[in-house]
C-alpha cells in the first residue's frame, strides 16, 4: 500500500479528549453541557447512531437526555417537544436524528430548533453564519473532514479540491469549509458530465454520494488525498465507501478507510459543538 492511511479512530479520540477537557472546564464554572437527543420511529440504523452519540457524551462528560418517540408521532407533537427543549435552560444542544418519518416535514423541524441549540448546524441561521464566516457551530461531518486532513499533516491552501455530492449535510458545507481553508473547490454531482477528468485534476477528493465505486483508480492523480464519506454495502454485504479502496490506495497519497475514517469524526465534532452551545448560552 502506497497511501498514508488516515486514521479517523485515532484523530476522533484526540478530539474527544479535547472536548472532555473543555467540558471539565465548563463544569468547574458550574455549567454542565447537556445534549437532548430526539429519535422518532424505530429505524435500526438511527438507533445505532443515537446510542453512539449518547455513549460519546458519557465518555466526554457531557450530560445527555433522550426522547424516543413512536413512528406515528405527529409533526405538531414533535414541534411541541422542541419548543419545550428550546425553553429548558439546562439543555444546551438539541439533536433530532434524521430522517424523520414522512408525516413530519424535516425543514419545519430544523427551523423550530433554537439556532443557539442547533448542534448539527442545520438551521439556516447557522448555515448563513457558516457561509459568511461568522462564529458559532460548524457542521459535524464537514468540520470532521477538515480536521482529518489537517491533523494527518496536510494543508488545503492552494489545493484543487473536488467534492462529489451536493447534499445540505455534507457536500455543500464541506465545499464551503474547504474554500475557507483557501482550497480551490469544484462541486460535482449526478449531472456532472466529465467527473473522471475533473477528479484527475484534484489534489483532494471528498466523495459523499453513497454509491460503491464512485471513485476508481483511473480517476485519481498520483499522491491525491481521498476522503470517503460513503457508507455502503457491496454485493458481498461488506461495509464499504464510495471509493474503490483496494485499487485507489496504490495511487493516492493518503486515504480514509471505511469504516474507521470519516464516521467517527462526526460524533467527535458533535461533542465540540455541545460545549460550544453551553458556552454560547452562558456567554
Ligand atoms: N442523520 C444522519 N446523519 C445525521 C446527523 O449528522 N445529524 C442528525 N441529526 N441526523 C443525522
Amino acid at each position: 500500500m502506497k497511501a498514508q492511511l488516515i486514521d479517523g479512530k485515532r484523530i476522533s479520540a484526540e478530539i474527544k479528549a479535547e472536548a472532555a477537557e473543555e467540558a471539565a472546564a465548563l463544569k468547574a464554572k458550574g455549567i454542565t453541557p447537556c445534549l437532548a437527543v430526539v429519535l422518532v420511529g424505530d429505524d435500526s440504523a438511527s438507533q445505532v447512531y443515537v446510542n453512539n452519540k449518547k455513549k460519546a457524551c458519557e465518555a466526554v462528560g457531557i450530560r445527555s437526555v433522550s426522547h424516543v418517540l413512536s413512528g406515528e408521532t405527529t409533526e405538531e407533537a414533535l414541534l411541541e417537544l422542541i419548543a419545550k427543549l428550546n425553553a429548558d435552560k439546562d439543555i444546551h444542544g438539541i439533536l433530532v436524528q434524521m430522517p424523520v418519518p414522512k408525516q413530519i416535514d424535516e425543514r419545519k423541524v430544523i427551523l423550530a430548533i433554537d439556532p443557539k441549540k442547533d448542534v448539527d448546524c442545520f438551521h439556516p441561521v447557522n448555515v448563513g453564519n457558516l457561509h459568511t464566516g461568522g462564529e458559532g457551530f460548524l457542521p459535524c461531518t464537514p468540520a470532521g473532514i477538515i480536521e482529518l486532513i489537517k491533523r494527518s499533516g496536510h494543508s488545503i491552501e492552494g489545493k484543487q479540491c473536488v467534492v462529489i455530492g451536493r447534499s445540505n449535510i455534507v457536500g455543500k458545507p464541506v465545499a464551503m469549509l474547504l474554500m475557507q481553508e483557501n482550497g480551490t473547490v469544484t462541486i460535482c454531482h449526478s449531472k456532472t458530465r466529465n467527473l473522471a477528468e475533473i477528479c484527475r485534476g484534484a489534489d483532494i477528493i471528498v466523495s459523499a454520494v453513497g454509491k460503491v465505486n464512485t471513485v476508481t483508480a483511473d480517476m485519481v492523480k498520483e499522491g491525491a488525498i481521498l476522503i470517503d464519506v460513503g457508507m455502503n454495502r457491496n454485493e458481498a454485504g461488506k461495509l464499504c465507501g464510495d471509493v474503490d479502496f483496494e485499487n485507489v490506495k496504490e495511487i493516492a497519497g493518503a486515504i480514509t478507510p471505511v469504516p474507521g475514517g470519516v464516521g467517527p469524526m462526526t460524533i467527535a465534532m458533535l461533542m465540540k459543538n455541545c460545549n460550544t452551545a453551553a458556552k454560547i448560552q452562558n456567554g
